[in-house]
């Protein structure tokens, strides 16, 4: 059997790594992680529970998680004892949560697990802010995304735009640069650019732009894993 392909991209925030995930996944085949929405189940649940601030019953919940990622044509549907959770874990909610709950060292080791797991069911395409560094630091090739902070901004701006979701540039800047600071500050598995991984600032580009230089250096990989 040929040897299975690990593409791993991390990076802030807005920086397009699901965007850039996704369209690789779609077109080379593989299956799409993404890593940030596992994160985001356990915030929904946590808040939905009322137990969001009470680190021993978070931890609790994430031992006891079974927790499904489904990538269907580029959208992850997020399923957590059967129950669909797709659209529950990206409100502004979730948001200003999620970083709090993902710097807890022990939520961190039960999701990587899962994930670590995932990775060896086929050729994947992980995104997230570890999946470099921690999860994958074995990856075919590693990506480290970013964009101007008014950039990303604006782009996940449009995401709640186009789900009708009112909220400021401002408010959208200012958790962002919040999540920055907790994902890139916290002790446990902080958001950094692995040492081997290709750095890549898409704020000038279009998504179509992205998708083909990665894809092209996914390429040069490719070919090099061929002749080996
Ligand atoms: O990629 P995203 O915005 O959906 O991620 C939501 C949060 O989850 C992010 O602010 C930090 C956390 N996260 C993490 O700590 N490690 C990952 N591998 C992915 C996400």
């Amino acid at each position: 059997m040929s040897k299975k392909i690990i593409i791993a991209i991390d990076g802030p925030a807005g920086s397009g790594k699901s965007t850039a995930a996704k369209n690789i996944a779609l077109k080379l085949g593989f299956t799409y992680m993404d890593t940030g929405a596992m994160y985001r189940a356990i915030t929904f649940l946590a808040i939905r529970n009322g137990i969001a601030d009470n680190i021993p019953a978070v931890i609790k919940l994430a031992r006891g998680i079974d927790l499904n990622l489904k990538s269907e044509n580029g959208v992850t549907r997020v399923f957590v004892d059967g129950e669909e959770l797709t659209e529950q874990i990206r409100t502004a909610e979730v948001n200003a949560k999620v970083s709090d709950i993902s710097r807890i060292p022990e939520v961190r080791s039960e999701l990587v697990k899962i994930q670590k797991k995932m990775g060896e069911t086929g050729n994947i395409v992980a995104e997230g802010r570890d999946v470099t560094t921690v999860v994958f630091p074995e990856a075919d090739l590693k990506i480290y995304l970013t964009a101007s902070i008014d950039v990303r901004a604006k782009r996940r701006l449009h995401d709640f735009e186009e789900k009708n979701i009112s909220i400021s540039l401002e408010e959208v800047k200012e958790n962002l640069l919040k999540r920055d600071k907790i994902d890139s500050g916290r002790e446990v598995s902080p958001l950094k650019k692995a040492e081997d991984a290709l750095e890549f600032d898409n704020s000038a580009l279009t998504p179509e732009q992205d998708l083909d230089y990665l894809l092209q250096q996914i390429k040069e990989v490719l070919k090099k894993n061929e002749n080996k």
